[in-house]
């Protein structure tokens, strides 16, 4: 029987992509996202993927969001942590909300969805968990204190998480992108993206599918012995 994937912001951006390699991989894709249900419809039939909404920053609509994806699909063998949100600012001008929205999504997201899966993952000796970092979390940017501890607390995340499942056959990665070209990279001010682009040694952005393809290779039967890793993909920017 196919494996069965969740990928959380799964409809749109990165995400898409990701649902898209998983499909091709031969994986049943349940992709999940927040309220878009414009985007999400057209994903759907664009791509015949089933799109499914809940907030992963709500611990409980998570363990239900699973419930009914195992209901409908088979148990859940592989979760794409990819859901994610930017609330910038300084810290002068950062506001608790902003704060505390960017760790709830981004990082308590990721403990969310493990923590509704894991148990199944481990007792059927398989799994895959990928968390969707970024060069943020490693380098630090101006104006991102919310966004960079979350996406930093993501790898540590990654690296405990990766040492209780090893055991289980249940791997842990993290992939740290660059700017990708999506809708959350079309938000930054033209003169601050030039800036970024120039600073970029292969000198263009990213593309989704590029991030999407190590994915698919991470979670793969073939991925079984790299665990605990973090995949920098970011056109040479931050060489970590
Ligand atoms: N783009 C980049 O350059 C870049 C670089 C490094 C890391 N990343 C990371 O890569 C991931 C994807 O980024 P992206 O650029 O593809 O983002 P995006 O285009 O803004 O898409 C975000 C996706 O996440 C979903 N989402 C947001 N909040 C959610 C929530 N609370 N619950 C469930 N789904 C939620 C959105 O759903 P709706 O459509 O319903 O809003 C959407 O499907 C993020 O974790 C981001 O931090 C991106």
């Amino acid at each position: 029987m196919a494996r069965v994937a969740v990928v959380t912001g799964g409809t749109r951006g990165i995400g898409e992509a990701i649902s898209l390699a998983l499909k091709e991989a031969g994986i049943t894709v349940a992709a999940n996202y927040a309220g878009n249900d414009e985007k999400a419809a057209a994903f759907t039939e664009r791509t015949g993927i089933k799109a499914y909404k809940w907030d992963v920053g709500d611990f409980d609509a998570c363990a239900a969001g699973v419930a009914q994806v195992e209901a409908e699909l088979g148990p859940v063998d592989i979760v794409v942590n990819n859901a994610g949100i930017t609330r910038d600012g300084t810290i002068l001008k950062m506001t608790r909300d902003m704060w505390e929205d960017v760790i709830r999504i981004n990082l308590g997201g990721c403990f969310n969805m493990a923590h509704a899966v894991f148990p199944g993952m481990r007792t059927r000796k398989w799994g895959r968990i990928v968390n969707i970092g970024s060069i943020n979390g490693q380098a630090g940017q101006y104006g991102q204190v919310n966004y960079a501890a979350a996406k930093s607390g993501i790898h540590g995340f990654t690296k405990a998480l990766a040492q209780e499942g090893a055991r289980f056959g249940v791997t842990v990665n993290a992939i740290a992108p660059g700017y990708i070209d999506t809708d959350m990279v079309a938000a930054v001010p033209t003169d601050v993206l030039e800036k970024i682009v120039a600073k970029i040694p292969v000198g263009r952005l990213g593309q989704a599918h590029e991030i999407a393809r190590a994915v698919a290779f991470l979670c793969a039967e073939e991925g079984g012995f790299v665990t605990g890793s973090t995949l920098s993909i970011n056109g040479g920017q931050h060489m970590y």
